[in-house]
């Protein structure tokens, strides 16, 4: 998949990866990522404190269906990872280097993820979190998805088209439908 840029509130060039091009060298992004990100941002991201270790081994052992990856200076400093569960279903995860939080990179590369998974035949998608996790449910709040509270969990259900009915027509760089 060619490097592209997406609007953001902030220049920093997205690069988009796909996990056919070189899984080893995907991986060992998703490391240095998660390594980068702070103990609270690891705790929203992954709902829960895994060592450093155990970090290490999920980027290791991760084969996602679709990484976007926001570089900076030859860093990547933000990530969405989409893993694919079921025909036509993926499970998504997003997470922005701490000190990049709060400039709209999130939002890009959450709209930017589920229209290239869109494009790619996927209908659904999945997103969990924290019920802390205002952020997250903020992103996700107005497209349309489905939220489930489980215990202190919450589960996030999209309908990809649906989702991106709503988001579309907000885009002044996207031609309408
Ligand atoms: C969740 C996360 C990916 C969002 O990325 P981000 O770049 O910080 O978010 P954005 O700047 O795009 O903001 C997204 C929305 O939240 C709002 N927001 C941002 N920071 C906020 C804050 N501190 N409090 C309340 N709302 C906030 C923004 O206004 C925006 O809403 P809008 O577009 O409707 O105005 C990022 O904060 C992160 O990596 N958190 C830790 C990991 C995590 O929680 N991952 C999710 C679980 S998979």
């Amino acid at each position: 998949m060619p490097a592209a840029s997406l609007p953001t509130q902030s220049a920093t060039p997205l690069r988009l990866v796909a996990q056919s091009e070189d899984l080893d060298l995907l991986r060992s992004h998703l490391k240095g990522h998660y390594r980068s990100l702070g103990p609270g941002s690891r705790r929203l991201r992954f709902m829960g404190n895994p060592s450093p270790d155990a970090l290490d081994q999920m980027a290791d052992r991760a084969s996602p269906e679709l990484l976007l990856e926001l570089v900076e200076d030859g860093a990547v400093r933000a990530v969405l990872e989409a893993y694919a569960t079921s025909p036509g279903h993926v499970e998504v995860a997003i997470s922005v280097e701490d000190r990049y939080q709060g400039q709209g990179l999130g939002r890009a590369l959450f709209e930017e993820g589920l229209e290239v998974l869109a494009s790619r035949g996927f209908r659904t998608a999945d997103l969990f979190c924290l019920r802390e996790n205002r952020v997250l449910l903020r992103l996700v709040s107005g497209t349309g998805a489905r939220i489930h509270h489980e215990d202190g969990e919450v589960h996030v259900e999209i309908e990809l088209d649906r989702m991106l009915d709503q988001v579309r027509p907000l885009d002044p760089l996207r031609p309408a439908a």
